[in-house]
């Protein structure tokens, strides 16, 4: 487990140029977008929250680290109900079985760190290819041929770089269920083979805009192994790709921040962009992250364009050419209606998707809703950017239980009323202890507690000088207004079926600790922090609606021979080094997964698999890695299947479809295609236990 490879040098958060070029338009190059001066100026909240909301604010910190300082000692049995609800991967709607402790850890024979060009899992168990970039899925789409791309083929056929994957059960069917993909972005360079980056054609931005976007596919398992398959025209099967029509739905929709030349109503969209991870709800619908959206949008010309990353000049794709919204000279307005996140009805082939504006704006990664003990969705949220923030929102509506039209319908407006709240995290421990290097404080534990800061209610700012709308669409201005805390990219966020506590991936931060940059604070301990950190969150059990919690740091990641590396006070000489954690999710049992996104630690990436409480907390162990160039993606855990998404295989600095850097999934002198892979264990057990 421990015989690392050598250190590599690779781009900031470990990826090739050629993913950073199309993935997030090099958003680590650039400038970072917040140089608000919240937080690292020293003067927190005053001046930006009324006298009225800081009162209240610290009196609930005051409340919420008694509370949740007794969450983090360990689950208390009342609340086991509504965080059974908020499970992945369990039957929306139907109660969650009883499952043995997660706190026995996770039995399997870690993988050991590699760069070996496929997916590598345990001993014991098996994988397939479940379905590949092109692979037709809707009737009338051809079989996929690299060298006969057409935008018609692709909108009818699985698309690119499937990022967050959703499965769900589909009744009366069996051995089927109903699998929901995001795809993230596309890359030009290993799609078409002579691909001229300076004169795209038509064709070939139309082919982009088709392979963008979610699939909804249904998949059959074949008996008695864990292998899925496509069905191919299954009735449910459908693509929405960067030109299906979306309606802005919530408090900011109508808005005249929303409204183009195209849609005067500020209500209709074209398209999703970029959808990164997501999550599934309770209600049994999914959810999805529209994430770096700001690469596909020219000529930004306003401080908010910058707040959000857009460039002043021609984008990587070239767009602009070819549809004039995505010139923001011609349309200013077009790229405030991306950057949400879309809820899609996954059962219903003739919904029209929504894009929340309750849920406000920014750079997506992921939204993953519980319920509170009375029935109202909670959903976390991060921005990943570097000294981006941490948000949730909370429904003032209940779910109501069951699969009636009514009961459906009501469903789908829980996400359109609530309110919107940034996070500030303060440490306990003395800011000298908190060093840089990651060292631990005296206290032994990089904690504190923290206030959830609202940010608007319904059509009530909260933002002393910003209108609701303009929390809703310029959210990210509104938590620079608050003093939200300035965090290392915050990603996947995901609470426990078993303890209720929160999970937060924070990717990296390279930039933390520069010249003129925020340093170390107890919540993001390391400057220059090229590995992530997992932040784990207590809310009050009963009310996770409420504004307080108390937090401490579950990993923070790298080789474990860095002493600057924290597994829960876990043994290190028996835990997987890890690097970068991006996606994360449970199973039944407990134990949190976590796949990376970068990997400075000479390894491709992988998915790992770690108890969260018990004697075992902290053994963290490595259950696969993926293939050259690849990020590991959408892990769901089921009991009896993992499934994850390769994503971008093969995007290695100067490869093209000519000179590929990966083979997989099919070998030699085949083109190399993003796919989702299903792995199983030989004997038919459960997954790792
Ligand atoms: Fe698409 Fe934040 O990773
Ligand atoms: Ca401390
Ligand atoms: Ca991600």
């Amino acid at each position: 487990m421990r015989n690392l490879l050598p250190f590599i040098s690779s781009h900031p958060g470990g990826r090739s140029a050629l993913t950073c070029r199309f993935r997030c338009g090099d958003a680590c190059f650039k400038e970072t977008p917040n140089n608000s001066d919240n937080e690292y100026a020293g003067d927190i909240i005053a001046g930006a929250v009324s006298r009225r909301s800081m009162m209240r604010a610290a009196a609930v910190v005051t409340v919420a680290t008694a509370a949740g300082t007794a969450a983090l000692t360990g689950p208390s049995a009342p609340q086991a109900e509504a965080a059974a609800l908020a499970g992945h991967g369990h039957r929306p709607g139907h109660p969650h079985k009883p499952a043995p402790s997660g706190a026995r850890g996770l039995r399997f024979s870690p993988v050991a760190p590699n760069k070996d060009d496929k997916v590598t899992i345990p001993d014991g168990y098996a994988q397939n290819i479940v379905i590949r970039w092109g692979e037709p899925i809707l009737r009338g789409a051809p079989a996929f041929d690299p060298d006969k791309q057409t935008a018609k083929a692709q909108a009818g056929q699985f698309g690119y770089n499937n990022d967050f994957l959703s499965l769900l059960p589909l009744r009366g069917e069996r051995g089927r269920q109903v699998l929901v993909a995001n795809h993230e972005y596309t890359d030009e360079i290993l799609m078409f083979r002579g691909y001229d980056p300076a004169n795209p054609t038509r064709e070939q931005v139309e082919i982009a805009w088709a392979a963008h976007g979610l699939s909804v596919v249904v998949v059959q398992e074949e008996h008695r192994t864990g292998k899925l398959g496509p069905v191919n025209r299954h009735p449910l099967n459908r693509r929405l790709t960067a030109t299906t029509e979306f309606r802005m739905t919530g408090p900011a929709a109508g808005s005249a921040l929303l409204r183009t030349s195209a849609d005067g109503t500020g209500r209709k969209v074209l398209g999703t962009l970029n959808n990164c991870a997501g999550g599934t709800t309770p209600w049994g619908t999914t959810l999805h992250g529209e994430e770096n959206f700001n690469q596909y949008f020219a000529n930004g010309n306003t401080d908010m364009h910058k707040r959000y990353g857009i460039g002043t000049s021609a984008t990587e794709r070239k767009w602009e050419r070819f549809d004039r919204r995505f010139d923001l000279a011609k349309e200013p307005n077009e790229a405030n209606r991306f950057g949400w996140v879309v809820e899609l009805d996954p059962y219903d082939p003739d919904s029209t998707p929504r894009k929340r504006t309750a849920l406000g704006r920014f750079k997506h990664e992921a939204a993953q809703p519980r319920l509170t003990s009375d029935g109202r969705p909670v959903v976390y949220m991060g921005d990943d950017e570097k000294f981006d923030y941490l948000y949730k929102f909370v429904s003032s509506k209940r779910m109501k239980k069951g699969n009636s039209r009514a009961a459906r319908e009501h469903n789908l407006t829980l996400l359109d009323e609530g309110t919107l709240y940034v996070a500030k995290l303060t440490g306990d421990s003395p800011v000298t202890e908190i060093d840089g290097t990651g060292k631990l404080p005296v206290d032994g534990e990089f904690d504190g507690s923290g206030v959830w800061i609202p940010l608007a209610t319904g059509t009530t700012s909260h933002v002393p000088g910003m209108t609701a709308d303009e929390v809703y669409v310029y959210t990210r201005l509104a938590g620079d207004k608050v003093g939200a805390t300035k965090m290392d990219r915050p990603e996947d966020v995901e609470p426990s079926p078993r303890t209720g506590r929160v999970y937060v991936a924070l990717t990296n931060n390279s930039d933390r600790g520069k010249a003129g940059k925020p340093g170390a604070d107890e919540a993001n301990p390391r400057n220059s922090n090229k590995h992530g950190q997992i932040l784990e969150l207590a809310e009050n059990w009963d009310d996770p609606a409420g504004d307080g919690f108390a937090w401490r740091l579950f990993l923070v990641a790298g080789d474990p021979d860095d002493p600057a590396t924290y597994f829960s006070g876990f043994p290190k000489e028996n835990v997987s080094p890890i690097s970068c954690p991006d996606n994360v999710a449970f199973d039944a049992h407990g134990n949190l997964w976590i796949s990376t996104d970068g990997n400075q630690l000479g390894s491709h990436d992988g998915l790992f698999g770690v108890a969260t409480h018990g004697d075992r907390r902290g053994e963290l162990k490595q259950f696969l890695t993926v293939p050259a160039g690849a990020e590991t993606c959408g892990p769901v855990i089921q009991d009896r299947r993992v499934l994850v998404a390769v994503q971008h295989p093969g995007e290695i600095d100067g490869a093209s479809v000519e000179k590929p850097a990966s083979v997989w999934p099919d070998g030699p002198g085949k083109i190399v295609r993003p796919s989702v892979v299903a792995v199983w264990r030989k004997d038919g057990r459960d997954i790792g236990v």
